[in-house]
């Protein structure tokens, strides 16, 4: 049998993996020039990381993440034994609960201390049911912004997410910003009591799904993706209603902060998103069309009490994710696609065999001049030497023959103007970088 690739991951090829490496690089630029630095945490984190920082009643943690065991960890299992807390293992379902444990590990925030701000790259798991636009693995570009709690960082880093999108390509005016606040520890245990009301109040008119979120996680209802419930749930008390003097100031302040700087935003009292770590400001980056129900490209929010909950110090916090993987999706639907670049720069083709031994000294000349080059290691004839530089979209070649080499020199052809000319073997890689230039 020949296995495929498992349901919910794709292989990135060509262009697309080239448009990973753009993407990443674009991203590093922009968050870079506002201070982000990179960070890189493991891939699997033992399950309390994500259990306390994300939250047992979401569906990333309650339904969809990917456990991980070792040999002896899965015997002990099978065998009807108990895992100890360190050997209970997951795929990373999202990035920030990983960041936030390894900045309290490494002890990143001096209290006091100048804002900590990181940045990171990397695939993302969770068991959901596969569609466009939404996998089992997928690539994660995010941000933690860690130490400030003023308004103007949730402003900011609101700003950055669209500045990274404009120098991508991506036309804003197929975008649009939703917002809100969610509250706070002063205002969110009575509001959510309200819709856990409201739920009751309305049972018979939602699904089983929701009249469960009453009991466990009652704001999850407004994530319910049955029409017949986002109808009813649209009729529930607002959180706008029900914010706390110090949210209503701060969410005015953000507001005020992104009108200032000319942002469109969409006020949207039932943005709630999926991970229980949010306080206050949420945001969720939504492309208009082309891709379905998935439409979701960034989103993130402020989470002041994460790092308390997660075992450090009280400190606040703000962050956001972007979805490569949907990101295409939306360049690829505004008509932007990446360019896949030439496989080489330079090729070297052999006359025959006796030449073999030179060509393969100037390809390592040229690649040690930090030139991309490349030669035929299958015997191929002059021809399909040459169809092969053409395949490669090389745009030099360097011919080795027995005449040239009986001179001491190679023919360097530029395949653009199929122009000529012969040079010393020893400054084959200056003759190319010139030209190159
Ligand atoms: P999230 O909204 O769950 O937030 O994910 C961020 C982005 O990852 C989404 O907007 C979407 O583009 C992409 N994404 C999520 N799930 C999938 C999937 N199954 N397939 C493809 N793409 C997906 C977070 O993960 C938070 N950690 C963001 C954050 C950082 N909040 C504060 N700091």
């Amino acid at each position: 049998m020949i296995a495929k690739a498992p349901r919910g991951t794709v292989d990135l090829l060509g262009s697309e993996a080239e448009a990973w490496l753009r993407i990443q690089q674009v991203a590093i630029d922009v968050f870079s020039r506002y201070g982000y630095r990179l960070v890189k945490t493991p891939i699997f984190e033992q399950q309390q990381v994500f259990v306390r920082g994300i939250g047992q009643d979401t569906d990333v943690v309650g339904k969809e993440m990917f456990h991980v065991l070792s040999k002896n960890a899965f015997e002990k299992v099978s065998a009807g034994g108990e895992l100890k807390s360190d050997q209970k293992l997951s795929l990373r379902p999202e990035g920030t609960a990983g960041t936030i444990r390894c900045a309290i590990e490494h002890n990143l925030i001096p209290q006091g201390g100048p804002t900590v701000k990181l940045m990171y790259a990397g695939p993302m798991f969770r068991c959901e049911r596969p569609q466009k636009g939404r996998l089992r693995e997928f690539n994660q570009i995010g941000i933690e912004c860690l130490g400030a709690a003023d308004p103007s960082t949730d402003a900011e880093i609101i700003i950055m997410l669209l500045k990274f999108y404009e120098e991508l390509g991506l036309p804003l005016e197929s975008t649009r910003l939703l917002l809100n606040s969610m509250g706070d520890d002063a205002c969110r245990p009575a509001y959510r009591e309200t819709i856990k009301q409201y739920i009751l109040d309305h049972s018979d008119e939602l699904c089983e799904e929701c009249n469960h979120r009453a009991h466990t996680n009652p704001l999850r209802a407004f994530d319910c993706k049955n029409p017949e419930c986002a109808k009813v749930m649209d009729g529930a008390p607002k959180i706008s209603d029900a914010l706390c003097d110090d949210c209503r100031d701060h969410y005015a302040k953000v507001k005020a902060y992104l009108d200032g700087a000319g942002v469109e935003y969409i006020e949207d009292s039932r943005l709630v998103r999926g991970l229980d770590y949010y306080t206050r400001t949420v945001f969720e980056l939504q492309v208009i069309d082309g891709l379905g129900s998935q439409n979701a490209i960034g989103g993130g929010g402020r989470y002041d009490k994460l790092m308390e909950v997660m075992g450090g110090p009280s400190t606040p916090g703000i962050g956001f994710a972007l979805g490569f993987e949907r990101t295409l999706l939306a360049l690829e639907a505004a008509g932007i696609g990446f360019e896949l670049g030439s496989d080489t720069d330079v090729y070297i083709a052999c006359i025959d065999d006796d030449c073999k031994a030179c060509g393969f000294k100037i390809m390592q000349s040229l690649r040690d001049a930090k030139i991309r080059a490349d030669m035929d290691h299958q015997g191929r004839s002059l021809k399909s030497q040459f169809k092969q530089a053409g395949k490669m979209a090389a745009s030099y070649v360097v011919v080795v023959g027995p005449d040239e080499l009986a001179a001491g020199e190679v023919t360097v052809r530029c395949m653009d103007t199929h122009e000529e000319e012969r040079c010393a073997i020893d400054e084959v890689a200056e003759l190319v970088a010139s030209r190159m230039r």
